[in-house]
């Protein structure tokens, strides 16, 4: 007879077990959001799309379609703000996509980005790129300075998310006609490797009675979804929602449910999700969302930070 010690056996029993997320606390979406700014100006003057945090340099970056641009292009903008939503410098990226979500990574004191990139002909990216942020630079998606990630072979379209606080990139792809999810450690996806996801599931709730998809992130074991349409498209009616996924089920865990955060901006259009870990170790979950007219559209970020 084999015997196995406790701990042994416990390792044999994870092993077994083909999808998990390691557990960890889960954003309670029902409770308020708090401002970190509103109606701040980025380079180009489009909505903002999704926006990404480099946790350890402590930078934030906010996406857009470049001024100018066909939403086919796949050109965009990527602004670097400080937590003020003061301008610190931008980037032009031709070809790449439409920016619903984006990641960024500190390497030492550089900001690497992880975007989509090869936009198809509707505007979205097939794959991944990560790059060097380098203020005033403008990047083809042809570039020489990129690296390019395909992380699920079959997948037609690719965007994605950093988990800051665990260091992950969350995949949201396209297959089969559907949306995807698959995360993986980050430093496996930078050297290239996807071949161990730690979940690769169909993503629940494609559409929430016609409302517009807008952005995705997670913490841990939680996948975190948001949607909802601009007040123009609306006809005035908050229709922005956010639900949480356990990534270990693919099963929703809360929501959808109604976000209010800056129910009283113009316009506004919800528009990305991020993680972010203060310096006093305080997790938040930031909503974007889009104000103002066009020609002078602002970006709002607004975060919640209770835990069920
Ligand atoms: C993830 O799931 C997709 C199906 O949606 C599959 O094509 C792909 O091979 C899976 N990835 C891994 C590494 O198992």
């Amino acid at each position: 007879m084999v015997r196995l010690s406790i701990a042994a056996f416990v390792a044999l029993a994870a092993s077994l077990v083909s999808a998990v997320v390691p557990n960890s606390p889960r954003f309670d979406l029902s409770k308020p959001s708090y401002d970190l700014f509103r109606h701040k100006t980025l380079h180009d003057d489009t909505v903002q799309q999704g926006f990404a945090f480099d946790n350890v340099n402590r930078r934030l970056f906010v996406a857009q379609r470049r001024n100018g641009a066909t939403a086919a292009s796949g050109d965009l903008c990527i602004t670097q703000l400080d937590f003020s939503g003061k301008y610190l410098g931008h980037m032009h990226l031709t070809g790449f996509g439409h920016g619903v979500s984006f990641g960024a990574q500190a390497d030492g004191s550089a900001t690497y980005l992880w975007t989509e990139v090869d936009a198809n002909k509707n505007g979205y990216g097939q794959q991944l790129a990560r790059f060097k942020f380098v203020n005033g630079k403008t990047l083809s998606k042809s570039s020489s300075s990129l690296k390019k990630y395909k992380p699920v072979a079959a997948g037609t379209e690719h965007t994605c998310a950093v988990d800051t606080v665990n260091n992950r990139l969350v995949v949201r792809y396209q297959k089969s006609g559907g949306k995807h999810i698959a995360v993986y450690s980050l430093a496996a996806a930078t050297k290239g490797d996807f071949s161990a996801p730690l979940a690769n599931f169909t993503q629940p709730l494609p559409a929430t009675k016609g409302k517009s998809f807008q952005g995705y992130t997670a913490y841990g074991r939680y996948l975190y979804l948001l949607w909802g349409d601009s007040y123009d498209a609306s006809n005035g009616v908050l229709n922005s929602q956010v639900a949480s996924v356990d990534m270990n089920t693919g099963r929703v865990t809360q929501g959808p449910v109604i976000t209010r955060a800056g129910s009283t901006l113009s316009f506004r259009e919800p528009e990305g999700m991020a993680l972010y870990r203060t310096a006093d170790g305080q997790v938040r979950l930031f909503m974007g969302f889009a104000s103002g007219k066009a020609g002078d559209r602002r970006s709002n970020l607004f975060y919640k930070n209770a835990m069920v």
